[in-house]
């Protein structure tokens, strides 16, 4: 047994969900779980349940599966609570995203029932098209931080929880930079306190959870924890973080074909990427300021896997446009175009068309297991728990988030090799760098 296993501490007692935002995403991951439990489904998508990892040689012929390989929560153990400014419970909201069918459903109901919205941390400002009753009051922003606190302390005694991951899988928020009060932890406390514009509901649910030493990940692309104030605080408490955006639809598509184009060396002149679809998150981006949120996530993807500024002759200028049109008789069912402007040998252009009928939410949800069972597994983890940014979940995050002087990485492949990579450092096995000589000695 390698001796950096007996470190990571065992995934012992009940793994609390809580889950800022009880929607389409939220409903069909906890729908999801459920079923998988009562051997109704399985666990399609999730690398931490289907998944295999090699360790040594290829000839050693050791492929185990990660969740036997690292000892993660076991599915069994989990627990889920969250908040929402609607009042539907999670079956109510599972209907009215109308991702899974009623029939699936009706055999979730009375788990799902049972899984009621705390009151939530909400601003209009931030997300202009929502307006829903279920809000918390208070005299400011350091007592709505208070407020989520309690509510994490009532529920971890409640369920008897050993141990709490939060995931936002809320709206997207309105388009902020970093700014003064984002700074250190002193000047966001500060700006909790005198009511400070910039200071969204995201970073408050956050902000509690670091201070009760709960890990948070970010599946939107609101700033929230990539903020100086909140990565001080997440590492001081040992409560590691990461974002953000899932990477689902038309952005995985583009991080799987845009390395394989750099690889062959073609070139590309432009890609246009178009969407519709009709769910509550569509009509959240139809407002520009939440739009310009996703905006900044979804195009920064090409940038950094194609590197212009290395292959000027390939990608100097290429053009790269984005668009997400609500229609609401798609609801979840998104239907993403992409048409893209290749060139190759001598310059001769090619095009290639996708036309992806995906489900948003089916693809977010395997994510959303991933990572919470992956952030528990961080926080016990001596070499992990304490640097704050897991930049090796970047696997999941359409922008992922890193340390602010280094370059995020977008290569799908890349990814997987730093999170598998990581999974065997953990455990104390040899990185696997597919140099392969050895075979031939
Ligand atoms: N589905 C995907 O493929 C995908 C991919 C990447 C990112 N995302 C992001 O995940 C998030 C969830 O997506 P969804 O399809 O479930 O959206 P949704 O609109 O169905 O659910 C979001 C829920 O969050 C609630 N909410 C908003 N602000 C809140 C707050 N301050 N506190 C508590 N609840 C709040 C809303 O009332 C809503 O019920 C969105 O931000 C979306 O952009 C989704």
């Amino acid at each position: 047994m390698p001796s950096s296993q007996a470190q990571i501490a065992p995934a012992e007692g009940k793994l609390g969900i809580l889950i800022p935002g009880l929607g389409a995403v939220s409903t069909t991951f906890i729908a999801g779980v459920e079923a998988i439990r009562r051997g109704l489904a399985q666990p399609i998508g999730s690398l931490t349940q289907m998944g295999t990892i090699r360790l040594g040689k290829r000839t050693d012929k050791r492929s185990p599966l990660i969740k036997e390989f690292l000892p993660l929560a076991d599915l069994n153990d989990l627990v889920f609570g969250g908040w929402d400014l609607y009042e539907d419970d999670c079956y109510q909201a599972a209907s009215h995203a109308e991702v899974l069918e009623a029939s699936f459903l009706e055999k979730v109901k009375p788990f799902l029932s049972g899984i009621k919205p705390m009151p939530a941390v909400f601003d209009q400002n931030y997300v202009k098209r929502l307006e829903g009753k279920n809000v918390k009051k208070a005299a400011n922003k350091w007592e709505l931080a208070q407020q989520v606190r309690a509510d994490i302390q009532r529920f971890k005694k409640e369920n008897n929880c050993s141990r709490l991951v939060m995931i936002w899988c809320g709206s997207t928020e309105a388009f902020r930079k970093p700014g003064e009060v984002h700074s250190t932890v002193e000047k966001f406390e500060e700006g909790l306190r005198q009511n400070h514009p910039d200071i969204a509901p995201s970073m408050i649910y956050a902000y509690a959870a670091f201070q009760e030493r709960v890990p948070y990940a970010n599946g939107a692309p609101n700033l929230t924890t990539d903020v100086p104030a909140l990565l001080e605080l997440s590492r001081k408490n040992s409560a590691p973080t990461c974002g953000k955006d899932f990477k689902t639809g038309q952005t995985l598509m583009k991080t799987i074909l845009a390395p394989g184009l750099k690889a062959r060396m073609l070139g590309l002149s432009g890609w246009f990427s178009t969407n519709i679809l009709g769910n509550r998150d569509g009509e959240v981006l139809d407002d520009p300021e939440s739009f310009k949120t996703k905006e900044e996530s979804k195009l920064s993807v090409l940038e950094h896997i194609l590197q212009p500024e290395l292959y000027p002759d390939l990608y100097k200028n290429f053009y790269h446009k984005v668009r997400i049109n609500y229609y609401p008789p798609r609801g979840d069912n998104k239907e993403g175009w992409d048409n893209i402007d290749i060139f190759g040998w001598l310059g001769y252009p090619m095009q290639i068309k996708i036309d992806f009928l995906c489900r948003d939410s089916i693809l977010a949800a395997p994510i959303v297991l991933d990572l919470v069972l992956l952030l528990d597994l961080a926080q016990r983890t001596p070499a992990l728990k304490d640097i704050g940014v897991q930049e090796w979940l970047s696997f999941y995050f359409k922008s992922p988030m890193t340390n602010p002087n280094l370059y995020p990485e977008h290569d799908l492949f890349i990814q997987l090799m730093k999170l598998k990579n990581t999974m065997r450092h953990i455990r104390g096995e040899e990185m696997i760098t597919h140099l392969g000589l050895e075979y031939y000695d």
